[in-house]
């Protein structure tokens, strides 16, 4: 999906969500309007969606992204509701709150979405452009603040225009951010949840629903995602640059020279559909033939420095 230049701002009537949710289903990314910030929203449960979101912020690093869904029943498809995740959701959803749980087995949401970690982020919100957006597309929908990595989050389509306009093909105007902060992200993976943003959901709002919680910055969480975490990474050696595969080894190749026979994380050399491969494609060859996967050099520019940040870790020893 090119740059469209630049992107449309609509007002969002029928016929705008109906479009929106039509882009979504054809892999676009497009801005649109929640109650906390707007959103720049993708097809959650599709690679090279989520590859178009990174690539649009130009985040340096695969953060994991927030899965919106329309309500609790939706969610329960991508996460596992221990009883105080249920008891938040219930309170506060749709809202403001986001909780980071453990991913539901089978969950169809992209893995790049999760940047390889066994947890996910749901939050139900209540705007109703984005709620009517959810329901159009009926499937999740990754979305980070829509802004370029660096800066403040947007709270009118204005904001998405002056800093993504150029790199979407669309944005819902929904009127300006009602909350104008980001959610309240809370965790609730076992042990005591704990909060790990704040956000207009206070941290008494969740405590007199669930209980003390503890305080910790969402970075300690996640300063290790993508192959790092235990979970994903593997167990195979990797190395990296290499041209041709030695002996015992398998080739994750990359662009056009990669030997036919081996898997290629872009045979065009797009670094979009390389990094919506990575992480099925690493995950393949580790569970295959071969003792070691060799990596052929992949450029440094756009998403490849986020490809290539994740492989440098995959390729460290503990
Ligand atoms: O209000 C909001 O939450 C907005 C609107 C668009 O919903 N979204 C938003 O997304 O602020 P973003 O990507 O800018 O911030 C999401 C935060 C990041 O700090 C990320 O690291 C954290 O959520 N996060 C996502 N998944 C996580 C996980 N599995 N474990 C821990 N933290 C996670
Ligand atoms: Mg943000």
């Amino acid at each position: 999906m090119g740059a469209a230049m630049p992107a449309d701002i609509l007002p969002s009537d029928e016929d705008a969500i109906d479009r929106a949710a039509a882009l979504l289903r054809d892999g676009a990314v497009v801005g649109l309007p929640t109650e906390t910030v707007y959103g720049l929203g993708g097809d959650a449960t599709d690679d090279q969606a989520v590859a178009r979101i990174f690539e649009a912020k130009r985040r340096p690093e695969f953060n994991p992204l927030i899965a919106h869904v329309p309500a609790l029943e939706t969610a329960r498809k991508i996460a596992e509701f221990q009883a105080a995740a249920e008891r938040l959701a219930d309170a506060f959803w749709p809202g403001p709150l986001t909780l980071v749980l453990p991913s539901a087995d089978g969950s169809p949401v992209s893995e790049l979405a999760r940047a390889g970690l066994d947890t996910i982020a749901v939050r139900a919100p209540a705007h109703p452009v984005m709620q009517a957006v959810l329901r159009a597309l009926d499937r999740p929908i990754a979305a980070p603040s829509a802004n370029k990595s660096g800066e403040v989050s947007p709270t009118t389509a204005r904001h998405v225009l002056d800093s993504l306009g150029a790199d979407i093909p669309l944005i819902l105007d929904g009127g300006p951010s009602e909350i104008g902060i980001e959610s309240t992200i809370v965790a609730v993976t076992g042990g005591r949840p704990r909060l790990l943003r704040e956000g207009a959901c206070t941290q008494a709002d969740i405590e007199a629903v669930i209980g003390a919680v503890d305080r910790a910055a969402a970075n300690d969480d996640v300063a290790a995602p993508g192959m790092m975490s235990k979970h994903y990474a593997p167990r195979k050696p990797l190395q990296l640059g290499v041209e041709a595969p030695s002996a015992g080894a398998v080739l994750l190749g990359f662009g056009p020279h990669a030997p036919a026979d081996c898997l290629n994380l872009s045979p065009v050399a797009d670094l979009v559909e390389a990094a919506a491969n990575l992480y099925r494609m690493v995950r393949e060859l580790d569970s295959g033939p071969g003792r070691k996967i060799q990596v052929m050099p992949i450029p440094r520019d756009g998403l490849g420095a986020a490809i290539n940040d994740r492989l440098e870790r995959a390729a460290a020893p503990e």
